[in-house]
């Protein structure tokens, strides 16, 4: 080993993309959880060189991304675009880090474990390349309770639609959607064809107006008319769960929500299943919050779950037309559990393995 946990104790991490909107809530995070690590070192590209951050109570100047950042560096998380992973996370793994990469770059590479700390802890010891992924921020929004509900009755196909905050799009996401509410709010655009989409010009990171909308449609289009982001939830959810063949169909679809991804999912399973095992289930899985009494007015919304680290479920039915099936309503913190707190668990996995060597 490499790095600093040898000589100095705790080890050193580095936060590499700390500026943007995952990065700031991932210091957020460093600040709130048991104080584990040595030095916190934040990277970002050369133009955030030299700006303060607070982190643990403390202002920690950023440095431009370079091979020397990671000098001394035991475990680096990687908070930046694909293409900035994909060149990078191999170099600060040959440097002797074990990466933590947040972005789409290896999250499919057989060589590299696709890791939720409820779900799979043990994946993150199988590491080759000296890298381990995070998965997208819409699968982990579901897959912990998904995770628990398969343990018990084990899954046979899932179906989803997906209702995705702004922010899953990174700041340039929050910055349009508040733009697009400013130039909406207090008019009455939304009673004629196209009222909204002549208001607010151009809709930015999203493929049409956010405000007084929905979008079908997040991520980049692929073969066949799915997107990018509905193949993610495919891919990823079987290869934590490990069941390459589960049929799964996903719909992505953006709403004009700041913060907060939120799932509508039918699961169905080998056997019969009810509700009140659903329940149980739920009540004490890790990571889970079961929310569920309707005729109090008890669900989970983004809104109401934004900032919390839990996975919420709630609307939990049987399907009327299959015993063997579910349907429920899934709220989570796309940048929290949906992408800091679970890089943040998967860190702390890595350090744990290191502290008992
Ligand atoms: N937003 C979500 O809900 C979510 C969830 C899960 C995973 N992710 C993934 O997490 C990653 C970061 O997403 P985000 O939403 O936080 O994006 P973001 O707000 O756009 O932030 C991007 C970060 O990457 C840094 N960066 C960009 N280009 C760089 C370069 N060439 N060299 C060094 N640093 C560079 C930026 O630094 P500067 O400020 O210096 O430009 C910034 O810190 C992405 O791969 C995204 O797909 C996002």
């Amino acid at each position: 080993m490499t790095g600093a946990a040898g000589c100095a104790g705790k080890p050193t991490l580095a936060v590499v993309g700390a500026t943007g909107a995952v990065g700031t809530v991932m210091l957020g995070i460093l600040s709130e959880r048991a104080d584990i690590w040595g030095e916190i070192r934040l990277i970002a590209s050369a133009r955030s060189a030299g700006r303060k951050l607070t982190v643990r109570g403390e202002q920690v100047e950023v440095v431009a991304l370079a091979e020397e950042a990671f000098e001394g560096v035991d475990v680096a998380m990687f908070d930046v675009p694909d293409e900035v992973s994909a060149r990078w996370a191999p170099i600060a793994a040959s440097r002797g880090a074990v990466v933590v990469d947040n972005s789409g770059a290896f999250r499919m590479d057989p060589e590299v474990p696709l890791v939720v700390p409820e779900v799979n802890p043990h994946a993150a010891r199988m590491r080759p390349r000296g890298i381990i992924a995070n998965p997208n921020c819409t699968t982990l929004s579901m897959i912990v309770a998904m995770g628990a509900l398969h343990a018990e009755f084990g899954l046979t196909e899932l179906v989803v639609s997906s209702y995705q905050a702004a922010s899953g799009a990174g700041k340039a996401g929050v910055d349009a959607l508040r733009e697009q509410l400013g130039k909406v709010a207090g008019s009455d655009l939304g009673s004629q064809p196209g009222d909204v989409r002549g208001a607010i010009g151009d809709s930015g990171p999203f493929p049409g107006p956010l405000a007084l909308n929905v979008v079908p449609f997040a991520g980049s289009l692929q073969e066949d008319g799915w997107t990018s982001e509905e193949l993610k939830v495919r891919n990823e959810t079987r290869k934590i769960l490990g069941l390459p063949g589960l049929p799964i169909a996903v719909t992505c679809v953006r709403v004009p929500v700041i913060t907060g991804h939120s799932l509508a999912v039918h699961a169905r399973f080998e056997r019969e299943v009810t509700v009140s095992a659903a329940h149980e289930i739920l009540a004490t899985a890790p990571g889970v919050v079961l929310c569920d009494d309707p005729a109090q007015g008890e669900f989970p919304t983004p809104a109401d779950v934004v900032g919390t680290d839990p996975t919420w479920v709630g609307r939990v039915r049987r399907a009327l037309d299959d015993p063997c099936a579910l349907e429920l309503f899934v709220c989570g913190d796309n940048l929290r559990k949906g992408a800091a707190l679970n890089t943040a668990q998967i860190a702390e996995v890595v350090a744990a393995e290191r502290a008992a060597l």
